[in-house]
């Protein structure tokens, strides 16, 4: 029985380091969701992939703080699909700056700290060896004490139809504010296959946020699901978990809710 527990969770582990799951990107929406990043930014977000991002090898993990000087250089994206056949072809990648929680855009938009259009996926990995690179990548300088800016990084399907505009057909480096949803809608952009955001602070908040509820990942429908009808193994597992303390993006909260799923997940295939 024990060792037929630690091969599920062996399974499971193995499984979540190396695909997206289903839970994974129930777990990425709800965080946008919950960031209030949809919809103030983007209207909404049904991704097929997870993006990660990697800056010298530090993972900038949903949510994260990261430190101003670490996120300087462009990152390592990395993306993972549930079914591969969704990242073949061209993709458009972009970082903007999604300000503070609670941000109203307005007309002008949100700054644009990159753009590439044609980049494509190999081995899970984005290259843009081949890519338009229009804005090049811009490392975040929020100003001092603005708060907890949301650097969002997005993966959009480009397809042969894509027409850039005018204005950003050509390089144009530097942060420079744009709108996003009509930049997508103007070019002829396909789907927002992934996305995925970290935060960057410098000095100290003087601002007074929103407050944001935290994701807890037993509670999505995969989870749910995969945890089994009977309930009773999935209902004490979540009962059990820690309640988040709850400032915005609490990741490490959600690191283990994550786990606490895994668990009850592979308790329940034990137990059926
Ligand atoms: C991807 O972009 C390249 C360069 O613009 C183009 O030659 C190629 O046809 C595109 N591929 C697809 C599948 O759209």
């Amino acid at each position: 029985m024990i060792s037929v527990t630690l091969f599920s969770l062996a399974l499971l582990l193995a499984r979540s380091a190396n695909a997206a799951t289903q839970l994974d990107l129930e777990a990425i929406q709800a965080h946008f969701t919950q960031a209030l990043i949809v919809p103030a930014l983007i209207p909404t977000f049904d991704p097929t992939a997870v993006l990660s991002a990697a800056f010298s090898g530090a993972e900038a993990s949903t949510g994260k703080h990261m430190d101003q000087k670490a996120v300087g250089p462009k990152p390592v994206v990395t993306v993972s699909s549930v079914q591969d056949s969704s990242l073949s072809g061209n993709f458009t990648i972009a970082m903007v700056d999604a300000d503070v929680v609670g941000t109203d855009y307005g007309a002008d938009g949100v700054n644009r700290h990159w753009l590439e259009n044609g980049v494509t996926i190999s081995d899970g990995s984005v290259s843009d060896t081949s890519a338009n690179v229009i804005t090049t990548y811009a490392g975040p300088g929020p100003a001092s004490g603005s708060g907890p800016h949301r650097y969002v990084i997005l993966l959009y399907a480009q397809p042969s139809t894509f027409s850039a505009p005018a204005d950003l057909s050509a390089p144009v480096d530097g942060v420079h504010k744009f709108d996003l949803n009509a930049y997508v809608k103007d070019s002829g952009l396909g789907a927002l296959v992934a996305a995925n955001y970290f935060t960057v602070e410098v000095g100290t908040d003087s601002t007074s946020l929103p407050v944001t509820s935290a994701v807890i990942t037993s509670t999505l429908a995969s989870a749910q699901s995969s945890a089994g009808p009977s309930g009773s193994h999935s209902g004490s597992a979540s009962a059990s978990a820690p309640a988040p303390s709850n400032p915005p993006n609490n990741a490490v909260a959600v690191k283990i809710e994550m786990t606490v799923a895994v668990l009850a997940a592979g308790l329940s295939l034990v137990l059926l």
